[in-house]
């Protein structure tokens, strides 16, 4: 559709408030309508104050189960009168009426079946039923029974019966007219059955010929039948039976405040369910996964302490515990994998459990450093929470370690503050102390730490970033991310 309908009848026609939503609600629900009567349908409206002189077309729906007449898009066309008489008759007499033989923008020939659609007492568009014209076919049983069911739902639109006033949920997978259709009169016993709905009914298990009988009698859910019929308004509902599950929609047709048939619209939707299913558990084993990960790592970090206080050398014992706190850094993003749903994670959830475990390594009784987190960056995959965990990690245990080595002379206060924002398609990632800053002549190449060249590896090679480090009045070392790292080459 070119324009949406709302922008088109704002600028076009005299439609607004509830009237224009009867005519959003009828675009929303006129699908199966045009499937029914195998034709195009066209809604048009009035160009304000030109007493139905002009019209302008709103919105169409192709059938989708016979051959359209406008393979191009026409909506937002401006129809004269000239060219749709009947539009224009149908308009000032508030008749359904029929009799323009050429469809719009060619001379192709159709039939032309206009529709008034009424909201409470007002007019308010004219919708176009549109039919190429094939002569000398002659219509089938089930061809038969969905003209009957447009003509009526045709004349529930020109009482302003139709659409329901109610707004219906929009279901995605809401059954269509090629999904299977069952047809039932006023006392709901079944006039027809569509071969789909027939073979949904074999699914679950229902073989007896329906013709004739009422669907409890053929042990079919009649549930629905009757709250249709009860309250006037469709109903939509979910069988399951025999492992299939069947979704099927009511819609009452009415005559004055009668309810003459019923529209049964079914859709077998078993392998949706299966796949839905499916799914649901994938997800369950991802997060187990995750958590079995997290724990994992945790008996590594535990191992690691364990060993770490066998050791003798203070030297040896360090780099255990730095190796400890990698590795919990690491299992924090796990953990918070188990728990959300999906491969992506809130970075809030991990940079403060983060901040904890650097906070707890702070050993100087003399060091009072404060750590704030500022700004947000949403969620992120797993693939960049990961390493831009462990490099917070990193840069925020290089602040505890060597921003303040002068802590032993008395009291320091220190802060530490990491910046997350989003700038564009890239992370801007900060962390700042306030400490003596970077030692005389420093530069990353020549950084001879463990710390900075995971830090630089896993910035540059895993996460496709940059990494930049000067002094502003202690350290202040500045990451940027690229968001997408799809294009990234596997090496
Ligand atoms: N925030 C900071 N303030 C002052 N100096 C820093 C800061 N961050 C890093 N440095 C300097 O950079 C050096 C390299 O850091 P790096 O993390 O690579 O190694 P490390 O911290 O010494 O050892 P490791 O991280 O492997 O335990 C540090 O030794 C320190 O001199
Ligand atoms: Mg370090």
């Amino acid at each position: 559709m070119a324009l949406p309908l709302l922008e088109l009848a704002r600028t076009n026609t005299a439609l607004d408030g509830d009237a224009l939503r009867h005519a959003q609600r009828l675009v929303a629900s006129w699908q199966p309508l045009a499937d029914l009567c195998f034709s195009d349908l066209l809604l048009l409206a009035p160009v304000a104050w030109e007493e139905g002189h002009r019209f302008v077309l709103l919105a169409h729906v192709r059938p989708t189960t016979g051959q359209t007449l406008y393979p191009s898009d026409l909506v937002g066309t401006v129809v004269e009168e000239s060219d749709r008489p009947a539009v224009a008759r149908a308009w000032r007499k508030g008749e359904i009426t029929g009799g323009d033989t050429t469809i719009l923008a060619s001379s192709d020939r159709a039939r032309v079946q206009c529709i008034p659609v009424r909201h409470h007492d007002e007019l308010i568009a004219v919708m176009t039923r549109e039919t190429a014209m094939t002569l000398g076919r002659r219509a089938g049983e089930l061809e038969r029974h969905y003209s009957d069911v447009f003509e009526s739902l045709a004349r529930m639109i020109a009482d302003g019966t139709f659409p329901f006033s109610r707004d219906e949920v929009e279901l995605d997978e809401a059954p269509r007219v090629a999904d299977g259709v069952i047809v039932l009169d006023e006392t709901l016993h079944v006039r027809f059955a569509s071969p789909n709905a027939i073979s949904s009914l074999h699914r679950m298990g229902i073989y007896a010929n329906a013709h004739g009988l009422q669907l409890a009698e053929i042990g079919f859910d009649q549930h629905a039948a009757e709250t249709a019929q009860r309250t006037l308004a469709p109903v939509i509902e979910e069988i399951d039976r025999a492992e299939t599950s069947v979704l099927l929609q009511a819609i009452p047709l009415i005559e004055a405040t009668r309810v003459t048939g019923l529209l049964l619209l079914v859709r077998d939707v078993t392998d949706l369910r299966h796949r839905d299913r499916i799914l649901v558990s994938k997800d369950a084993t991802i997060r187990e996964i995750h958590h079995r990960v997290k724990n994992n790592l945790q008996t590594i970090a535990a191992l690691l302490r364990l060993q770490g206080r066998r050791l003798t050398s203070v030297e040896a014992q360090e780099a255990i515990g730095e190796s400890e706190r990698r590795i919990r850094a690491i299992a924090i993003v796990h953990e918070t994998l188990s728990r959300d749903v999906g491969d992506v994670v809130s970075f809030a959830d991990i940079v403060h459990p983060l901040v904890r475990v650097v906070e707890e390594t702070v050993s100087t009784p003399e060091l009072r450093l404060h750590f704030e987190v500022a700004g947000d960056v949403g969620d992120l995959p797993g693939e960049i929470a990961t390493p831009l965990a462990v490099v917070l990690n990193e840069l925020m245990q290089n602040a505890v370690d060597h921003a303040f080595p002068r802590a032993t002379d008395g009291l320091t206060e220190g802060h530490v503050r990491v910046d997350l924002a989003r700038d564009g398609d890239e992370l801007v990632v900060e962390v700042v102390d306030d400490g003596v800053g970077l030692p005389q002549g420093f530069t990353l190449d020549k950084a001879k730490g463990l710390g900075l060249s995971i830090v630089h590896t896993l910035v540059t090679s895993e996460l496709n970033g940059s990494i930049e480090l000067r002094d502003d009045h202690g350290t202040r070392v500045h990451l940027r991310i690229p968001l997408r790292q799809a294009e990234r080459v596997e090496l």
